[in-house]
């Protein structure tokens, strides 16, 4: 028996201020989405913005329903909509920011697992690594320079 361990590298900003001016861009568009999002529920409101090697960038905001389980994450909304438009797209970055009516979102907040998972599906595809940029409301910011640093022992096509 062999003990493993797995790395996790991320960088840490202590706000947004500190973010190359390009991240800066994207997680303001990130920012406009979230404040387009429809959380009436949970009252926690979360934006993402994605760009493409193409230049441009696509946003999605949460999607909530009545019936809980049948909202939608903004990261899967954005990744989604974007792969729907751009079939065979390439990844760049990924800016990620959440909110809430409640209190202030000051720690940054990560993409859930399933969004782990469906983002991971495009970044194993397009044997490119793509960067994640996600915070909350204010505060620090995390990136990763690929989304399988997010998600270890990840499991993808190659398995079926
Ligand atoms: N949410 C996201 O949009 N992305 C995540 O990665 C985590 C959670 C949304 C789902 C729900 O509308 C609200 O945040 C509270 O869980």
């Amino acid at each position: 028996m062999e003990k493993i361990s797995i790395n996790t590298p991320a960088f840490l900003y202590n706000d947004i201020s500190e973010l190359p001016n390009d991240d800066i861009n994207l997680m303001q568009e990130a920012v406009e989405a979230r404040k387009k999002a429809y959380a009436p529920y949970s009252k926690f409101s979360v934006g993402c913005a994605i760009l493409l090697d193409n230049g441009k960038i696509i946003t999605g905001n949460n999607q909530e329903n009545a019936a809980y389980p049948s909202g939608m994450c903004a990261e899967r909304v954005a990744i989604w909509k974007a792969s729907s438009e751009y079939p065979n797209m390439v990844v760049k970055k990924i800016a990620i920011t959440a909110s809430s009516s409640e209190r202030k979102v000051k720690n940054p907040v990560g993409p859930c697992g399933a969004c782990r998972q469906t983002l991971y599906e495009y970044e194993f595809n397009q044997k490119e690594p793509i960067e994640i940029i996600f915070m909350g409301e204010i505060g620090k910011v995390v990136v990763t320079e690929s989304l399988i640093s997010l998600l270890p022992f990840s499991f993808d096509s190659s398995y079926l």
